[in-house]
């Protein structure tokens, strides 16, 4: 039998949680490697979720467990020393909040995870988004969305210490229940891109893991930052398409400034496309950027190229793409709805005859960002 997490709480702790923490995983259909240029994406927040039963404690201290599991990660909310465990999360939010001079405060809590780890779906945005919505419910801080997700990157890139973007955080806090959210990484803005009941979001998670990503991701953000000061753009959100084929950029240099510029104009493209029906197009426009983040930004990996050529053999599916930073992980693909149990199905079925590895099939509908109940 599964217990809920407020069962998991009642178990650790006596009595019951105070409140219950739901927290999504995400997944990108197209804008990747955009986001810290300044751009667009286009991500939505999936059927995968973190919950959290909490409870707020007097002494100082933050006890977290994980499931069913004995070993808790526990801190206290005035101590500097980063902690060498998965608790590094919670304890970069409650830092941010204290670095903003906001109110912390103890708690006790357990969380169940259905996010797959490493598979680049954003379990450690929605843990650092559930802790954040915990907190500020104890803490009685009115929710802002934008503001918390903005909060919690920078918990990640300062105590964390991984250099990420505000797409994952940002959907993870505002993610609108039936929409895809088109966000403008310069201002934040958003904009929901309806989708329609034809089509369904599939999740082809690989089974493979990312390794090495952090070193290949910053590499990417330091040349993009390059490409942008030689073209004499703030960002690259500034350059053209002509203006990076006509520059004077060479090499990968080049190659990186052309996947980022062409991106940001298939996110806008792909958003119309999708209002307007045409599948077919979304789904090719989702194939460019595959290609375009396999040969121009070289992030893709044999595992995601496998999912992706089978899924696009595969009836009724519109396009399929990597998701997320790459080289190993998810894919994401557009189906038809009719068609997208089969296509499910035989993709689970064919992935390890590709590639020696156990796929994960999640079709999704774009679901809404964190939210707290009282039980
Ligand atoms: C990771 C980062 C995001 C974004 C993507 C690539 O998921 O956390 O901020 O840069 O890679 O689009």
């Amino acid at each position: 039998m599964t217990l809920s997490v407020h069962e998991l709480f009642s178990r650790r702790f006596d009595g019951d949680a105070t409140s219950v923490v739901r927290s999504p995983g995400r997944v990108n259909l197209i804008g990747e490697h955009t986001d810290y240029n300044d751009g667009f994406v286009s991500p939505m927040a999936i059927d995968r979720q973190i919950d959290l039963a909490v409870r707020p404690r007097d002494d100082g201290q933050v006890v977290l467990y994980s499931g069913e599991s004995t070993t808790a990660a526990s801190f206290a909310v005035d101590d500097l020393a980063r902690v060498d465990s998965w608790g590094v999360y919670p304890q970069g939010v409650v830092r941010a909040f204290a670095d903003d001079g906001l109110a912390v405060r103890g708690f006790e809590g357990v969380l169940v995870s259905d996010i797959p780890g490493g598979s680049g779906l954003s379990s450690s945005a929605a843990l650092e988004l559930a802790v954040a919505r915990a907190l500020a419910d104890i803490t009685d801080l009115e929710w802002d969305a934008v503001d918390m997700a903005l909060r919690c990157v920078r918990a990640e890139n300062e105590w964390v210490g991984v250099a990420c973007g505000v797409m994952d955080q940002m959907i993870c806090a505002t993610g609108v229940e039936g929409s895809v959210s088109r966000i403008d990484c310069r201002d934040y803005s958003t904009t929901p891109v309806v989708v329609a009941d034809d089509v369904v979001v599939m999740v082809l998670h690989t089974g493979t893991k990312r390794g090495l990503l952090d070193s290949e991701y910053n590499a990417r953000r330091a040349t993009c930052i390059e490409a942008a000061s030689q073209l004499g753009v703030g960002s690259l959100r500034d350059a053209s398409i002509d203006q990076v084929e006509n520059s004077a950029l060479e090499g990968v240099t080049l190659a990186r400034a052309r996947h980022v510029v062409s991106e940001n104009q298939r996110v806008l493209d792909w958003g119309e496309a999708m209002e307007q029906g045409r599948w077919a197009d979304a789904g090719r426009l989702m194939v460019q950027s595959h290609e375009s983040l396999r040969d121009d930004y070289e992030v893709s990996g044999p595992a995601l190229d496998a999912m992706v050529d089978l899924a696009l053999e595969t009836p009724g599916v519109y396009g399929a793409r990597l998701t997320g930073a790459g080289f190993a992980g998810a894919a994401v693909a557009l189906a038809d709805a009719s068609a997208a149990d089969d296509a499910a199905q035989s993709i689970a079925q064919e992935f390890p005859n590709r590639y020696d590895s156990e796929p994960l099939i999640i079709p999704s509908r774009p679901r809404a960002g964190t939210s707290l109940t009282k039980p």
